[in-house]
């Protein structure tokens, strides 16, 4: 609901349950009143309204009419410099006489009863959603900008974006274009961002806001493993289930920043959009600079509420429709399998094998190209490697095919390698400066996609792929960062305009060939979750979560990863052991029930697996796909934070809670540790659950010597019959099957069986160990 309310100049935004709530301010700047729970439509707005009755001292007054007033002090939905407000703006121009003061307020508003959409970025589908479009025009400078407001009543959301349109006779340059600001009152607010590295994507970070100014950004051209574009302010006493919290999360994969400033009347400003750093963009005449959509939600029910909001606008608003709900399949990758170093022989026996275990689609990935055996060549040449394949991609295809799989393949279409034949016929078509040598990253350059006849190319040779060979997978790969930015599409006054228009064109080449290509999945990439962002969902449904295959290390990267995005996008690969990243070892089971949680696939050499591991994984996937839909859509809750314990609990439950799966997972195995109660507050108290432990194994090996304690019969654990047996033999854990009424669940918890403490061990203890975890099948039951 959008409603504007004449007599006190209200707008009033509802959602299901929030209120957005701003002000026109009788200088005709445009407000922030109020963003929280929902607040009745008919209530008394003047009890919203912080304004001064006095001077301010030491602040710069608006105007001499009236001395209360300055811009400092003010909560303002749109905030430029030069009036005296010294916080950050939110937009800020040269103009043409030198000068830098812009003064925007209110002209007109209009409500839309349908989203309006800007082609060439990627947007939020809501076609439905009442938006109100709010005209700000600065007067001296003819200046207008057009603040967005698009109303997801059911997902809880609000998007903002803003778009800048030069009314004037002169240019204009554009040096900062932010999506968006908003000043809200300090109720001990902290920030909580996503930040890490490559394998060490999203982790959570709580830092308090203190004066001053916090930023985090991407210089980098990509949205970045280093820090996601989506953000929280929670309180010191937000938990998982209770207390207030907002999200932030940008719709855009290029170079970003996110802005939380406090002043010193602790008043927060909150601001997000394309970073301003190395951004200038010359605006001519009537034309217009569209900003990318913000999605901004408040929960006052912690942060499992605000997680949801956003998974639901992923699957219901961000990805293709076509993707709604559409199961994926279990997937074999062939790069930790073979990394460069294959042939068709080799791939059709590791497809074999994958068949054999349950697994849909087999994906090709880097190295098929060119004369591609390692990375420092080929990029830019994608036609196939006949040394490696003899019979082509197509005939490949078609013997996947004929096993029973789908066939998918990777490429890397933004990157050249120096050494490639499309980087000898086009120097020019590659992101650099005349006088520099250019630096490289994995030793390779980026392609300049703000130049048509580059994404023109493009397309023309990846529709050629996709149209000559059977192929129903592509992994969209992007392997470096942004450096040496310039570009002879434009001119001196206009190099501050690279990265953007680079998105542009790499959203223009998406768009076409995803909607040329509709039964192609895509599943985008870029070194594991350097791209992790709404903007490239909305064209491909799933992201490679990280290179980071490791059970412990991705629990957490899974954990900071569900706060902004859902499951079902998320790629998640049991590799082998010890991890390639981390060098650990952790248990089989682990590394799938982790994956579980998300778009399961097997990315390691199964043509060598054990008689042991083949079983298991067999199983593994056999109940991946019984329980696929709610694995993949159920509605996620985190119990707890794994960030700060030795475990991390989560549960995805269907709509109706009749069904869910609680995976409890632990890092170290810890003596006389505490007995476990999991309480599950979002059951439902009035049914009855059976509760059923995954069928799961030890391998022996995890108990060495000890073994004599745990098997009827002796054997010498240094053995050639313990190493025999241990590749064989299926040691079923505790079997834990229970039948608990939903009052139980949800106000004490569910009990599962005894953990292992030391003294001895029996099918009727839970022995984790290291890395250890399970997974547990909720399900309704009449009685
Ligand atoms: C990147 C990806 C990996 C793999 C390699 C291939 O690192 O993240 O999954 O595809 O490239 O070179």
């Amino acid at each position: 609901m959008i409603k504007y309310i004449e007599t006190n100049k209200i707008f009033h935004l509802q959602t299901k349950n929030n209120s957005y709530i701003m002000i026109i301010l009788p200088s005709n700047h445009l407000g922030s009143l109020y963003f929280g729970s929902k607040v009745d439509e008919n209530t008394d707005y003047e009890n919203l309204v912080l304004s001064n009755k006095i001077e301010v001292g030491s602040q710069v007054i608006y105007d001499s009419i009236d001395k209360s007033f300055n811009l400092n002090t003010s909560f303002l939905e749109l905030s430029t410099f030069g009036k005296g407000d010294f916080r950050e703006p939110m937009c800020h121009f040269r103009l043409n006489d030198g000068s830098r003061i812009t003064d925007f307020k209110y002209k007109s508003h209009k409500v839309l009863a349908r989203k309006p959409s800007f082609k060439g970025l990627p947007e939020v589908r809501a076609e439905n959603a009442e938006t109100l479009v709010i005209t700000m025009f600065d007067e001296v400078n003819k200046l207008t900008i057009n603040l967005y407001y698009s109303v997801l009543i059911d997902e809880d959301i609000i998007v903002r974006r803003a778009v800048i349109i030069n009314d004037s006779t002169n240019e204009v340059m554009i040096e900062k274009a932010l999506s968006m600001n908003l000043d809200i009152n300090n109720k001990d607010y902290c920030l909580t961002t996503f930040d890490g590295a490559w394998i060490k994507e999203r982790q959570l970070n709580t830092q308090t806001i203190n004066p001053g100014i916090i930023k985090i950004d991407s210089k980098k051209g990509v949205s970045s493993s280093d820090h996601n574009p989506f953000i929280i302010l929670n309180t010191t006493k937000t938990t998982e289930e209770t207390g207030d919290c907002y999200g932030f999360s940008l719709v855009y994969s290029g170079s970003f920043e996110a802005v939380v400033e406090r002043n010193p009347f602790s008043m927060i400003r909150v601001q997000m959009g394309i970073n301003s750093f190395d951004f200038f963009w010359q605006l001519n005449p009537n034309e217009e600079f569209i900003t990318p959509e913000v999605c901004l939600t408040f929960s006052n029910q912690g942060y499992n509420k605000l997680s949801q909001s956003f998974h639901n606008l992923i699957n219901k608003h961000i990805i293709k429709p076509d993707y709604l709900e559409k199961e994926r399949p279990v997937l074999f990758n062939n790069w930790e399998a073979t990394m460069f170093d294959f042939n068709q022989r080799k791939l059709l026996k590791l497809a074999k094998k994958a068949k054999n275990l349950g697994i849909e689609l087999f994906v090709l990935d880097d190295g098929w190209f060119g004369k591609r055996n390692d990375d420092n060549s080929s990029l830019g040449d994608w036609f196939v490697n006949k040394k490696k394949l003899p019979l082509g991609i197509n005939k490949l295809a078609q013997k996947i095919n004929n096993l029973g799989m789908d066939f998918g393949i990777w490429v890397e279409p933004e990157m050249v390698n120096q050494d490639s034949l499309l980087y000898q016929e086009h120097p020019d078509w590659a992101i650099k400066h005349p006088s520099f040598n250019p630096s490289l990253g994995r030793n390779q350059l980026i392609l300049d996609l703000s130049k048509q006849e580059v994404v023109d190319y493009l397309y023309d040779v990846l529709a050629k792929l996709f149209r000559e060979n059977n192929i129903k997978y592509c992994k969209w790969d992007m392997n470096r960062n942004f450096s040496d930015l310039y570009s002879s599409g434009f001119d001196a006054k206009n190099q501050g305009k690279l990265i953007h228009c680079y998105y542009l064109g790499l959203y223009k080449l998406l768009e076409r060939l995803t909607n040329d290509f509709p039964n192609i999945l895509f599943e985008s990439c870029a070194s594991g979750g350097n791209r992790f962002d709404l903007g490239m969902l909305y064209y491909m449904p799933q992201i490679w979560t990280s290179d980071n295959t490791d059970a412990h290390s991705r629990y957490l990267i899974q954990s900071g990863t569900y706060f902004g995005y859902s499951q079902s996008v998320m790629g998640n690969h049991v590799s082998d052991i010890p991890s390639a990243q981390v060098i650990r070892k952790t248990p089989l089971e682990t590394r799938f029930n982790i994956s579980a949680f998300g778009l399961l696939g097997y990315e390691l050499d199964i043509t060598h697996l054990t008689p042991y591991e083949t079983k298991v994984i067999k199983k593994q996937i056999s109940y991946y796909k019984a329980n696929r839909k709610l694995l993949q859509f159920g509605k996620l809750y985190q119990l707890n934070n794994p960030f700060k314990s030795n475990n991390f609990e989560l549960i995805v439950m269907s709509e109706d809670k009749s069904k869910a799966i609680l995976g409890t997972f632990q890092t170290l195995q810890e003596p006389s540790m505490a007995y476990d109660v999991y309480k599950l507050p979002m059951l439902d108290k009035n049914k009855t659950y059976k509760i059923t432990k995954r069928e799961q194994y030890f391998n022996l090996d995890m108990f060495g010597h000890l073994i004599k304690h745990a098997l009827p019969i002796k054997l010498n654990s240094k053995g050639l019959l313990f190493h025999l047996l241990k590749n064989r033999y299926l040691f079923k854990n505790e079997e834990d099957t229970q039948i608990v009424k939903g009052d139980v669940l949800v106000n004490n918890g569910f009990i599962p069986k005894q953990r292992f403490i030391g003294t001895g061990y029996n099918e009727n203890i839970r022995l984790m160990g290291d890395f250890g975890s399970r997974l547990y099948l909720i399900e309704e039951i009449e009685l």
